[in-house]
């Protein structure tokens, strides 16, 4: 089947890799033509696990190819997917869906045989109803479908979840769009990958209602955790023993410095404008919101309370910067908001991050990037790990005492044993333990 995805981010490069790799003729499409030819000589715009080998693989098969002419690439194209980025819009908080109604436009002005055109970015309830209209009122005489097929991938772990994915969700009008979306995801059925028809309006509202959920969740155990510290009791006991009742589930109950990233942040600011315009609250959301923007400075007032209560002059060394680990992306990360209550509290803040200190100097220019852990422990009054990269889970107690100036440990992911820690004479802080 020839397939064309329209945005080459995270997304459409992954989702297109993927699909290329299940022996579909791919076409990765892009209006910035410096990605397309990096992309062209195997240089990959994002740092993801896996995905510059598949992408080689597939170049060689003949299955991947990637060009700037979207009116070239969607002829002969089944299925055209939409993967272009929908950021949340400055000021309103909204999602910004001028770039998928460009492509939309687009594709009706250059459409020329009967294509299902599939939206994958992240949309609000209502968007395939808008590009139909758009696809009409261009007058071309095509037929074509309209399907929300919403992904759930997670960066740093895309490949495995685009190919073994807990769930397909195709929301579909008509007969014809669900079975050519059958055939674009028949060799995941082999995989016993479940698949949900649904409306439109559904699907597109299930991906805004799952990021939610799941941000919902991080947030609960979060409260939690700073309970835990008052009452002392141990986080990481407590969901355990909440996450064993299979309704409840273990995953998503890490206590940390509050969820980032390019979802969770924009997708729940979304789904509250949506619910407002549509005056249906969801306060619970509004809550969430809330109580994570909040605790992503209480954080570096938790580093100030372990400096002693002044970070005056004080040289905070950060591990990790990204919003999580096995990723380069910076977008909303909670050491952001964490180091900025540093600086502006007089901290010296130094940090090392495996992938992300490119992007991390741009956004941040009066923190000092250090080449390696140890070069930036040196000399340090506390060490705070925000992100809990492999790398870090191993440190060397014995060379945070030759090298920080206090051996001073805050650790915002609970990757540490606290009674090794102490142990190892370490001044030890982690979230919602004893
Ligand atoms: C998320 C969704 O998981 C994915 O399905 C969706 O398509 C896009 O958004 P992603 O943003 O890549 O994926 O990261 P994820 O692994 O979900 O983590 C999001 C944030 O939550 C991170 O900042 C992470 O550190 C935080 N988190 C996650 C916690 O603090 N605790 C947890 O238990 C889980």
């Amino acid at each position: 089947m020839k397939i064309a995805i329209i945005g080459s981010g995270y997304v459409g490069l992954v989702s297109g890799t993927c699909l290329a790799d299940f022996g579909h003729d791919v076409v990765c499409v892009d209006k910035d033509e410096a990605k397309i030819a990096n992309l062209l000589a195997g240089v990959m715009p994002i740092y993801e696990p896996g995905l510059a080998e598949l992408v080689a693989a597939n170049v060689k098969a003949e299955r991947l190819s990637f060009s700037s002419s979207l009116a070239a690439s969607i002829q002969g194209a089944q299925v055209v997917f939409i993967a272009v980025g929908t950021p949340a819009r400055r000021g309103d908080g909204h999602a910004d869906l001028s770039y998928v109604k460009a492509v939309a436009h687009e594709i009706a002005a250059n459409i020329k045989s009967p294509t299902v055109v599939v939206t994958k970015s992240t949309v609000p309830v209502g968007t395939g109803d808008e590009i139909e209209r758009i696809l009409a009122a261009s007058g071309t005489p095509v037929a074509c479908s309209v399907v929300s097929n919403p992904e759930f991938l997670r960066e740093g772990a895309a490949i495995g979840d685009f190919k073994r994915p807990d769930r397909i969700v195709i929301g579909a009008e008509d007969e014809w769009a669900r079975n050519v979306m059958t055939e674009v995801y028949r060799p995941l059925f082999l995989n016993k990958a479940p698949i949900l028809f649904t409306s439109r309006r559904s699907a597109e509202l299930i991906k805004y209602a799952s990021n939610a959920f799941l941000a919902t969740k991080i947030t609960f155990i979060n409260e939690m955790a700073d309970l835990c510290e008052k009452v002392r009791a141990n986080v990481q006991d407590v969901a355990r023993g909440m996450g064993l009742d299979n309704r409840i589930g273990t995953k998503f109950l890490h206590a940390g410095p509050g969820y980032g990233g390019s979802c969770f942040p924009k997708d729940t600011l979304a789904l509250l404008k949506t619910a407002e315009e549509f005056s249906s609250p969801v306060r619970l959301v509004e809550a969430v919101v809330n109580v994570n923007e909040t605790r992503k400075r209480a954080m570096g007032r938790k580093v100030i309370e372990a400096l002693g209560g002044s970070a005056r002059d004080k040289r905070v060394a950060i591990l990790g910067l990204t919003f999580k680990p096995n990723t380069d992306d910076m977008r909303d990360a909670p050491s952001i908001a964490i180091i900025q209550t540093l600086l502006d509290a007089g901290a010296d803040v130094v940090a090392y991050d495996p992938e992300g200190m490119e992007a991390a100097a741009r956004l941040m220019p009066d923190v000092t990037m250090a080449t390696n852990v140890y070069d930036a422990i040196e000399a340090a009054d506390a060490i705070v790990l925000v992100t809990e990269w492999d790398a870090f889970r191993a440190l060397d107690f014995g060379r945070i005492h030759d090298r920080a100036k206090a051996p001073v440990l805050i650790d915002l992911r609970n990757v540490y044993d606290p009674a090794q820690a102490r142990e190892a004479g370490i001044i030890y802080t982690s979230v919602g333990r004893p």
